[in-house]
Formats: C-alpha cells, structure tokens, sequence
C-alpha cells in the first residue's frame, strides 16, 4: 500500500523524508521518490525497488535552511513498478504524490491529451498535477486552481502538491484514504500515517474526508465544503509498533478491518455497469482455451478451490484445482488448450512456481493472479493480475484470500462474458452483487463484540469440523486452517453433505460444528446435514442469515440475496472466531509457531 510523507520547514529535508518512508516500508512498496523546492530550486528523485536505491541515488543531495518537501513510496495498481510511475508526478512546473485510485482518470486523462498534455506514466495520478496547472493557467491563484482540481476528482484520494508557483507552500487533500498534519513549533509535517512523524512532530490534526487545505512557514488553513475550518491538534501517541497497527492489537485484526477497502480497490476499474473489464487481458486472451487448472497452496488453494464451482457456473469453462505440491509430482497430462492459473498472495511460494513452469514447459498459456508485482510468479507467467490487497503482515491470510476470492469471481464472470455463455440478466445480478461485496466484508463491531463474547466456550473440546456446500466447502476448508494455524486447536474443513460417509463417527458434544448456513444455496440440505450432527449431540455454533433452532450458538448474518455476498460475511465471521479463539488462548496471532509468511522452499 502507498506511503506519503511530506515536510515544511527549517530542517535537512532529504534525511526527514527518507527516514519517514521507511517506517512506511511496512507497508509494503515496490518503487519511492521525493521531491524538494528550496528557494526557487527544485530536485526530484526516484527509484524502483528498496529505499536503499533511492537513498544510494540522493546520497550528495543535501537541503539547508527552509524549504518544502513530499515523499512517496507506490505499491503498484494502475501500471508497473517503475520509475516513470513512481511518484512524485511531475507538470510543467509542479509535483504531486497520491495515495488511493482517481476513478475518474480516464476521462480526465483524455480531457487533457485533447488539451495537448503528455503524459508519461500510466498512473491515474499524473492526471492531478496536469489538471492543476491547467486549472492554474486560467486562474493565477495558486490555492483557487488547487481547490478546482479537487472538485473534479472522483474516487479516493489523500494527495500533497508542491509547486514552483508558490514554492513556500504544501497544498493537501483527503477523501477516503488517510492523511494526517503533524506539528512541531513551525515545522509541519504530512504523512498518511502516524509512524513516519512519530519522534518528529509532538501533535497531530488527523484530516477528515473531504478537507483539503495549504500549509506555510507557521500557518496551516483547513477547508471543507463549507468553507474555513477550526481544527483541534491532539497530541501524538509515542509507540511506534502500536501506531503501525493502526490501533487494532494485531496486524491480523487489522487486515480484517481492512477487506472493505481493498475489496473496494480490487473492483475499481475492474466492475463496470453493465460488465467486468480486465486491462491486464487481451480480447483474445481466452481464444483456444476450453478448460482451466488452476494450481495454489494453503489459503491461496482455498479460494481457487472456491472459484472452481463459478468458472464451471458462470463460464461454462470446466475447471480443475491442483495442490502444486501434489501436481509437481503426479506426471500430470497438460494440453494448451487449457489455461494454467497460478494462485499466491506472496508470489514466492516455490511449489506454486515450480508448477507454474512445468505448465510453461508444457506450452501451456498461464496467468498469475498475486498480490505482489514483480515477484517471482507474476515474472514468470504470460500474464498476472493483482489483487490490490497491499502488504498482508499476518501470517494467517486474510484480506489476501479475500481479494484472491473476489478476483476469481470477477474473473469467472469475465469468462461467462466472452464465452457468451451467461445472460444479460446474470451478469446485471453478479455486478450488482459485486459492487456490494466491500460493504458484506465490513466488521459490525457489535458482532466483533459477540465473537469475542462466544470464542470463550471453544477453547477446549477434541476438534472443529467446519462444514458447508458449494461455494461454502472451500470457505469451511480456510475457516478451519485460519483456526488450526493460530489456535493451535485441531479443525477440519469438509463437504457438509461428506460427514455421514466417515467423519460423522467422531460426533459428540465435545466435537464442535462450525456449519456455515446460507439462506440463498442449498439452505435446506446443509440443515439437514446439520440435523443429523445434532441428533449425535455435536455441539453446533451455526452462521446463517436464518435461525435456527437446533443450534448451541448462533451468529446470525445479514446478507441472503446472493451466495458470494453471503460467503464474504461468513468468510469475515470465521477469521473473527479464529482471532478471538487465539487471543484467548495466549497464542501470538501474528506470528503463530512453525509458520513462515513466505514458504520458499518445497
Ligand atoms: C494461510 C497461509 C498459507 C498461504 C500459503 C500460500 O493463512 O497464509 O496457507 O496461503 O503458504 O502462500 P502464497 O499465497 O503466498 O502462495
């Protein structure tokens, strides 16, 4: 996920920048830059990969007396990691740094190539500081063009400008994603989080969605749309881990918190109106291709596992999942034909990329769908999709498996569309699900609270089944790993309709059913399957929108119009249980014992 930082004042600039990005580096970012205006005299720099690249680059630039700063650090959605696409973007005479998605930068983009504008990177950001300095050539006032540039941004954005117009100044903006002021004497800093002026500045003014404003040498002016606004300064929290957590107790429960808005940054551009859009596809990419495998590990394997009913639904495209480190060894019959699809948050993983080149061997056409640009998957397949989740710091995937899962769904309904194999009629009800998807992963912090409250009576017991059908299978399959991997305690994911060939002989009522209960699929099989754990006295906590009376516990849902709107709440609900259940016991949630975030080796 991006970083900014920014800094007005007396003090070595390059030092207070750098320093600031690299507590963002947590975050993850794949290029960084920055820029300065001292006097009349401005310098920029940029550099993909580490900061120690950009630090090697600016290592005989050195700033004295006042002067205005921004920094970044990109993790790469709209284009490459690389240096073109780094920020700071620059106009003629002006440079800015950006975090979120402009949704609107298309047309703007066109609006300002008629207008004779080159731009050269592909990022949605370049579009800010060219409209600026449009807007400033009809209107000398360098804080009026700012404030027009803002009207016509849509989407999420938290941005700083600096230009040689007014080179005292730090024009700001925030909607919808993070930015905050911080204050020491006449010194003012910017950052999109606390940690980079954590030890620098002693208050904070965190900014509210859709404040914008400028800052100079001891003045700083906050506008909303109601024009001047007074602002109370807190004073700054001095833990550096904690604020890095963002106030949540574990990097897990604040990757959960955070699936609403990668969800959100995951359908952007991607869902339209009336149909799903994949610039990473050729027109003819599906050309030829009449089945797919697809090949993961662990949670990556789970949502694949998850898709595979939807590419056979919705695509009419039969479709197979592998454990890579099962199909490395099965000698298993690849045609080209059929597409290969590798699956992983890291793009590390070396059972997924050893299977990935099999596939490349055997001629087949392949597409990685990752969290990670650059990694060694995405460079080893034709083509790769991000799934926009930013760095995931949990050991126990989250937001990783969520945007993984929402791709695939996006990705099944794209195959429906170019196969032509689903009606107007589908495609309308799966995009209108789609774009509620972000709201169904939101956390209802009374539910929170109720998890919390319940997770005390699963601390014992000898194991979990997790059970659910279709789609629900595979979301019972990584509620139990996320349970087993932070827990410690035993889980096993199965088929609902599976118990009563086997596993059903372990039920007592010290055998605790997780049975995930959606009202739109399958409702009254699931219930029967679950009648029949009841009646051998398992103990059963059901998930469902609907109540149900056999239940020992019961969470009720809220979503019942569409399957994947309800398998993302439920998919929330489980990695709520896990985190409580671990909590409780002590266990450290974000790093649990024997685990590696990253597994490198077979
Ligand atoms: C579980 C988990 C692992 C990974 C697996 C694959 O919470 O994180 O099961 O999903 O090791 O990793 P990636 O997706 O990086 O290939």
């Amino acid at each position: 996920m991006c970083g900014i930082v920014g800094y007005l004042g007396k003090n070595e600039k390059k030092e207070i920048l750098l320093d600031g990005l690299q507590e963002l580096e947590y975050r993850g970012y794949d290029s960084a830059g920055i820029a300065v205006i001292e006097g009349d005299k401005l310098n920029q720099f940029k550099a993909i990969g580490k900061l120690e690249n950009l630090r090697e680059k600016t290592k005989s630039f050195y700033t004295e007396g006042f002067g205005i700063s921004i920094g970044h650090t990109r993790w790469a959605t709209h284009g490459k990691p690389t240096e073109l696409n780094a920020h700071p973007h620059l106009g003629a005479y002006s440079y800015v740094v950006h975090n979120g998605i402009i949704e609107n930068y298309q047309e703007l983009k066109e609006e300002l190539q008629n207008d004779g504008v080159t731009f050269l990177s592909q990022t949605d950001t370049e579009t800010i500081v060219h409209l600026f300095e449009k807007n400033h050539k009809t209107n000398t006032n360098v804080f009026s063009a700012f404030e027009k540039t803002i009207a016509r941004l849509e989407g999420a954005y938290a941005t700083l400008l600096i230009t040689e117009a007014d080179p005292d100044t730090i024009y700001f903006a925030k909607n919808g994603s993070p930015m905050l002021i911080g204050f020491n004497g006449n010194d003012v800093y910017f950052a999109s989080s606390d940690t980079p002026i954590i030890g620098k500045a002693t208050e904070v003014y965190y900014l509210e969605d859709g404040e914008y404003g400028y800052a100079k040498e001891g003045e700083v002016k906050i506008f909303d749309a109601n024009g001047e606004k007074t602002f109370n300064k807190q004073t700054l929290a001095t833990d550096k881990v904690a604020a890095q957590k963002d106030g949540y107790r574990f990097f897990m429960e604040k990757e959960i918190y955070e699936q609403s808005q990668v969800m959100g940054d995951t359908i952007i551009g991607r869902v339209l109106d009336d149909r799903i859009y994949f610039e990473e596809l050729d027109k003819d990419f599906f050309e030829g291709i009449y089945a797919i495998t697809i090949c993961a590990c662990g949670t990556s394997y789970n949502s694949a596992l998850a898709s595979s009913y939807l590419f056979e639904r919705l695509g009419q495209m039969r479709c197979e999942v592998e454990i890579a480190s099962e199909f490395r060894y099965k000698e298993p019959f690849l045609t080209q034909k059929t597409l290969f699809i590798t699956i992983s948050q890291s793009g590390e993983t070396a059972d997924t990329l050893e299977a990935l080149k099999m596939a490349k061997a055997a001629g087949m056409k392949t597409l990685s769908i990752c969290n990670v640009d650059n990694s060694s998957i995405v460079r080893e397949s034709d083509t790769a999709i991000l799934t926009r989740a930013g760095v995931e710091k949990g050991v126990a995937s989250t937001k990783a498996f969520a945007t993984q899962s929402m791709v695939l769904w996006m990705l099944a309904l794209y195959v429906g569309q170019i196969k032509n194999t689903v009606s107007k009629d589908i495609v309308k009800r799966e995009i209108n699900a789609m774009l509620h998807a972000p709201k169904a992963v939101q956390v209802d912090d009374k539910l929170h609270e109720r998890i919390h409250r319940l997770s005390k009576r699963y601390l014992h017991g000898h194991g979990f089944f997790f059970i659910g059908r279709d789609v629900f299978y595979p979301l019972a399959l990584e509620g139990a790993l996320k349970l087993k991997e932070i827990s410690y305690l035993h889980a096993e994911g199965y088929p609902a309709g599976e118990m009563k060939h086997g596993p059903i002989a372990l039920a007592d009522s010290e055998l605790f059913t997780i049975a995930l209960m959606p009202k739109s699929m399958h409702y009254d099989k699931i219930k029967s399957n679950v009648e029949e754990l009841s009646a051998r006295d398992a103990t059963i906590l059901a998930i469902s929108p609907k109540p149900f009376e056999l239940a020992d516990d019961f969470i009720q849902t809220k979503y019942d119009s569409h399957p994947m709107l309800e398998f993302f709440e439920m998919m929330v609900v489980t990695q709520l249980l896990a985190l409580e259940v671990s909590v409780r016991l002590g266990n450290d949630v974000d790093m649990p014992r024997n685990l590696a975030k990253s597994v490198t080796v077979e």
